[in-house]
């Protein structure tokens, strides 16, 4: 095993492009209760970019190793008590970190060391483009319709950025319970995509008013369930779209992304729907999540996610490859509009 390995380190809070560098750190040494992961290949979230901006749900010690989410990698060294687990083993390493709760190590680095309870083996049916995908996305999409909403057959549910990661695998799990889906999307050429993914109805708001077509779409009963992650006006109009006594959960803020005002980041509400007809906005955030939920029951929850995506009930699209030196092509792509699939720092081939 070398001794260093190559890791984008941001030196302080700031613009991801200006403040990350390619630096040599040397390679850590598990210990107890931690396997040391030779990493093959990690997405890069918008989310990721948002904790190094310093405008996210928690903000690492500085300087910091970018990518607070998850990778796919091999099992290279084990610590003490980590029965279980074998060497060369290809694992999922979930590297959020709780809140609250500890902080986890960056995975824009070749090796890593995790906490075992949070490593789930993956099939070698999944390429590493896909596996490094598993925990983040799809676990939001089965928690926010089974126990958030806890959407049932032949409901309705609305949802924004259908076409998002996050979106896709909401469309793939509701077609599987059959629920039935109100999607929305900002351009029209992702309309016809989205339905055939599955998509049961499809509003664009580049051209139609999404409030008008989700009346025309589920009648007088309205729709009782939505997810938003858009914020701002289209998360706005989501809430007044809701049948009275509906809930909608909001899980991020894409239409702010470039916000750095905590001001301006915001969900307009109007008051009388919020009392009148009672209706109720949340957040969802994974980070809470894992931080009020034990790690036997997350990983019994990141084992239901392998299984849909084992028996091809999702599916997570490959993500495109960058390897580490051109991250600044990579970052720029992440949040491109129409960018595809996701990018991924990978660090050989597979
Ligand atoms: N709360 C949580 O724990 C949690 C967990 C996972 C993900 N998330 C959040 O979920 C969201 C989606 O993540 P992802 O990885 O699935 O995204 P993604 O695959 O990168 O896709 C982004 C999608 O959002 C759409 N979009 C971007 N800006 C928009 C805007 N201003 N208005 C409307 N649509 C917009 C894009 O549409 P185009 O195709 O038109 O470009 C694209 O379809 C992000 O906000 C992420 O932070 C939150």
């Amino acid at each position: 095993m070398p001794q260093t390995m190559r890791a984008l380190v941001a030196g302080k809070v700031g613009e991801p492009a200006d403040v990350l560098r390619l630096e040599s750190r040397p390679v850590p040494a598990p210990r107890t209760g931690q396997a040391l992961i030779r990493v093959k290949a990690t997405p890069i979230h918008a989310s990721d970019l948002h904790v190094l901006r310093g405008r996210y749900g928690f903000t690492p010690e500085f300087p910091t190793v970018g990518g607070h989410m998850e990778c796919v990698g091999h099992i290279e060294a084990l610590g003490p008590d980590t029965d279980g687990f074998k060497i060369g083993e290809r694992v999922v390493a979930v590297a959020i970190p709780a809140v609250p709760g500890p902080s986890v190590a960056g995975t824009w680095q070749e090796y890593l060391v995790a906490d075992t309870r949070r490593l789930l083996p993956v099939p070698s049916q999944l390429s590493d483009y896909s596996a490094c995908q598993l925990a983040v996305n799809p676990l939001t999409a089965l928690l926010l319709v089974t126990r958030e909403l806890d959407v049932q057959p032949g409901e309705w549910l609305l949802q924004t950025a259908a076409g998002s990661t996050v979106g896709r695998l909401v469309i793939a799990l509701s077609k599987h319970l059959g629920i039935r889906t109100v999607n929305v999307v900002r351009r029209r050429e992702a309309v016809a995509e989205i339905k055939a993914l599955g998509g049961d109805e499809v509003i664009c708001t580049e051209d139609e008013d999404l409030l008008r077509r989700v009346a025309e779409i589920a009648g007088p009963d309205g729709v009782r369930k939505a997810v938003d992650c858009v914020a701002g006006v289209v998360g706005a109009q989501v809430s007044q779209a809701l049948a009275p006594g509906g809930q909608l959960v909001v899980y991020g803020a894409l239409s702010t992304h470039r916000q750095t005002d905590p001001a301006a980041l915001t969900i307009p509400l109007q008051a009388r729907s919020v009392i009148y007809e009672t209706k109720a906005v949340r957040g969802f955030w994974l980070n809470r999540w894992f931080g009020a939920t034990s790690p036997e029951d997350a990983l019994r929850a990141l084992s239901e996610v392998r299984s849909l995506v084992a028996e091809g009930v999702l599916s997570i699209p490959e993500g495109q490859p960058f390897p580490l030196e051109r991250f600044g092509e990579a970052l720029v792509l992440a949040e491109s509009p129409a960018h595809g699939a996701k990018p991924l720092f990978v660090f050989d081939a597979q």
